[in-house]
């Protein structure tokens, strides 16, 4: 997963050189993918109340281990959030704030073991941030 953030780090720059707002720029390579702290430790244990209030109804934390996170490597936070908006909870799809559902996302990257940071994701920060696994921790 190391190609991503090389990749995310090369547009950036390139961002930067096209005379991009350089505090936008900053932003985005200080956050770029999920290995990096990109969530703080509270947002996920806010997330894992949503997932035990709501989710937990029709899944398990295994639902989204290893597997599950492997086929959105490579996509943005924003992508899985948007997936999750368009389709869960099933019996109320759309049915939270926007917060909460990655309040939840940043729970299950915390299940998989992606290290928490200082500062929260931010909603508008979504599709800043690429979701990597690191397979060899
Ligand atoms: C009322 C039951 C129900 C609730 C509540 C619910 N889900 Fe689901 N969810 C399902 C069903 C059924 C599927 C389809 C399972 C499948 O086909 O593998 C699913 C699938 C998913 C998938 C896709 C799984 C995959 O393997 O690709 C995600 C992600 C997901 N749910 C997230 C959530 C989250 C997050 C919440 C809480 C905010 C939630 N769901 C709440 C029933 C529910």
């Amino acid at each position: 997963m190391a190609a991503v953030a090389l990749i995310l780090g090369a547009s950036s720059l390139a961002a930067q050189e096209e005379g991009g707002d350089a505090g936008e720029a900053e932003e985005a390579t200080a956050a770029a993918n999920t290995t990096q702290g990109v969530f703080s430790e509270e947002q996920a244990t806010r997330g894992e109340d949503v997932f035990y209030n709501i989710c937990a109804e029709c899944h398990f934390e295994e639902d989204f281990g290893g597997p599950f996170i492997q086929s959105w490597a490579g996509a943005s936070v924003k992508d899985l959030v948007d997936e999750i908006v368009a389709t869960m909870p099933e019996d109320n799809p759309g049915g939270m704030p926007t917060e909460q559902y990655l309040d939840v996302v940043t729970y299950m990257f915390k299940i998989n073991g992606m290290p928490t940071g200082e500062d929260e994701l931010a909603t508008d920060d979504m599709d800043a941030v690429e979701i990597a696994v690191d397979l060899d921790p």
